[in-house]
């Protein structure tokens, strides 16, 4: 059990708004200037009403002494009342109409901002179902939280306002009855709050659960799963366990939303019985008084009206600190920052086209991964070689490629470009001098030209080089058949888009890897699902294709290897055997000879 001056801690903690308002003040201070002046707005006219409305009842009392002129006063006070009454509600509109466009501008930017900042986010994270859970975290309270602080916040000072108001009219009265509704409302409040945090550490705990429902709903609606879900009848297992997990979760919350309401429940019972006891008890002591008509009318609007405010501040009060502490689950994201290594003065990246690639003594461990993947792994790639990666699956080659590709650094060893460690360059500046062709490559459902364009983003569009780079690759032969070329929709997630196989993908990627302004092509397994004539297009003038870059090749494949000009063998987490085809095949009993039975008319593809 948390003791009180802990739990006091801890509220006041949940309640530190600071860096959420700067956040949304950073997002939109224009607009929130504006919503608070009107709040302050609103809030003057409603006390204004107020005010006509205590004149009013005076007026009233006083009528046997105001003579005739009574009426022209209660005229008055009625038309100014209305008056005020009408602004109020002008004002209340637009008040409302510019909390939820803050709202909106506010959801937007959030949810960009979350965006942004996975982008900085190195690959490590993506080996992580922890920070998955942090992730879809943050992207849930991205789209209501902020803004709920807001609405709720301005809220809490609109009551503020309003009860200031009340409670001056109050206090005239009897001093102690600001305080003893104040005491009415706490329980109420500490009932919420309390209920807030268990809802939070529920949803805490139950994120990998929500996740893992998350993922069986895709693989079930999904596109990229239709074919096997249907194809092996998985459907119907797969939405069971769906449903499982989702009756346990909703089950869960129910009981919890159970338990608050019945403890609010009880709780405004006795909050309630206990205020109206108060207020039989100072109507009839007011009775017994010299108390007017007119005090008394004023008392039992205004102090009803009070308790009802009054619970509204401690309603806005819970609900903003509701809101607060789901708002944490953004900043828990945008916390973490990329775990590379960022030099503060990064080298500039050597121009021209002479650099050589090489990895030198490196280790490599994935992340919570018991075993290391990489050991001792040495290699070089000259400028302007085209060289290659051989070894049965599992060996290690993506992963040296991953870290080629700097998505990952070496626990031990280094590679360099030109001499110097990659490190030390910015890292999207390095990235732009390897372009890579993965084993997963994506299938992007965009128009063609785009597709291949993507390969330099940041350069000006050079239609004759993607062209040029689609008829390197192959792809141009089909492109070149639809009826709208380079123009045509890929893909079949949108209208009119064109389905192709995933050879023909393939050779999109290759384009792609192309245009790019590399020094250096990788291939991991990019022509595994290419025909064996186009492959054997592909490699017998891939030179020519490739310009003055070198290359990093991997295959299975011997009519691909053999077109190297330098081979590197991996085993066992390491480089085993180097040399030039002839070189290795002439060795009878090394890996390579075993790994393709050159006895064999064709080509083997080595698998495990
Ligand atoms: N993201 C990852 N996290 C942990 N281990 C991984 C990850 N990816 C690959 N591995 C492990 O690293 C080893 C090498 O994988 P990989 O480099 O993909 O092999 P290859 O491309 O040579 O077939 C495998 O044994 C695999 O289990
Ligand atoms: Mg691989």
């Amino acid at each position: 059990m948390a003791t009180i001056s802990e739990r006091i801690k801890k509220f006041r903690r949940n309640l530190n708004l600071t860096r959420t308002l700067q956040l949304i003040w950073s997002i939109a201070p224009g607009l929130t200037i504006r919503a608070a002046i009107f709040i302050v707005l609103e809030s003057v006219l409603w006390f204004g009403t107020l005010i006509m409305l205590k004149l009013l009842i005076d007026a009233v009392a006083a009528k046997n002494t105001a003579g005739d002129n009574y009426i022209s006063v209660m005229l008055r006070y009625i038309s100014i009342a209305g008056v005020i009454s009408i602004l109020y509600s002008c004002i209340k509109s637009i008040s409302s109409y510019i909390t939820e466009y803050l709202g909106a501008k506010i959801s937007l930017h959030v949810d960009e901002r979350i965006h942004a900042h996975t982008l900085e986010l190195d690959l490590t994270y993506y080996e992580r179902p922890d920070y998955l859970d942090i992730l879809k975290r943050a992207r849930e309270a991205g789209a209501i939280h902020p803004y709920a602080v807001v609405v709720n916040l301005f809220d809490m000072i609109r009551n503020f306002f309003m009860l200031a108001a009340v409670g001056s009219v109050l206090v005239t009265i009897d001093w102690m009855l600001m305080p003893i509704l104040a005491l009415f409302v706490l329980p109420i409040l500490f009932v919420r709050v309390k209920f807030s945090d268990k809802l939070y550490e529920w949803q805490r705990r139950q994120t990998p659960l929500e996740r893992k429902s998350s993922y069986l709903s895709n693989l079930i609606t999904g596109d990229s799963s239709a074919k096997e879900i249907r194809a092996f009848s998985l459907g119907r297992f797969l939405l069971n366990q769906f449903t499982s997990i989702r009756n346990t979760l909703i089950s869960e919350q129910l009981q919890l939303n159970k338990r608050r309401t019945l403890v609010e429940i009880i709780t405004m019972v006795m909050v309630t019985s206990a205020f109206y006891a108060i207020t039989a008890y100072i109507v009839f002591g007011t009775l017994k008084g010299e108390t007017s008509v007119g005090d008394i009318a004023v008392f039992l609007v205004i102090f009803p009206q009070t308790f009802t405010i009054m619970q509204a501040f401690a309603g806005s009060i819970s609900r903003m600190y509701q809101s607060n502490i789901f708002v944490a689950n953004i900043f828990e994201l945008f916390d973490l920052g990329s775990t590379l290594f960022k030099p503060k003065t990064p080298k500039p990246v050597p121009s021209g086209e002479n650099l050589d690639f090489s990895i030198e003594k490196m280790y490599f461990n994935y992340p919570h991964a018991d075993e290391p993947t990489l050991v001792d792994v040495s290699l070089k790639i000259p400028a302007g070689k085209i060289v290659a990666l051989v070894g049965l699956n599992g060996a290690g080659k993506s992963t040296m490629i991953k870290l080629l590709c700097r998505l990952y650094d070496p626990v031990e060893g280094k590679i360099t470009m030109g001499g110097t460690d990659i490190r030390q360059f910015d890292i999207s500046e390095y990235r732009k001098q390897v372009s890579t062709v993965f084993q997963d490559f994506v299938r992007y459902n965009v128009p063609v030209s785009d597709c291949i364009r993507y390969g330099d983003i940041e350069g000006e569009f050079r239609e004759a080089d993607m062209k040029e780079a689609a008829k390197n690759s192959g792809a141009n032969e089909f492109i070149e058949k639809f009826p709208q070329g380079y123009n045509t929709m890929m893909g079949r997630v949108f209208d009119e888009g064109h389905e192709v196989s995933t050879g023909q993908w393939q050779k999109l990627a290759i384009a792609r890897s192309f245009y790019s302004p590399s020094q250096l092509i990788i291939f991991d397994e990019a022509t595994s699902a290419l025909d064996a004539k186009s492959e054997s297009d592909l490699f017998r003038t891939f030179r020519e294709r490739i310009g003055n870059r070198s290359a990093l090749v991997i295959s299975h494949r011997l009519s691909t290897v053999k077109h190297a000009d330098y081979i590197y063998v991996m085993a066992n987490k390491g480089v085993v055997e180097s040399g030039t085809h002839e070189e290795l095949i002439s060795r009878a009993d090394g890996v390579y000879s075993k790994l393709f039975q050159t006895h064999s008319a064709r080509p083997v593809a080595v698998s495990e």
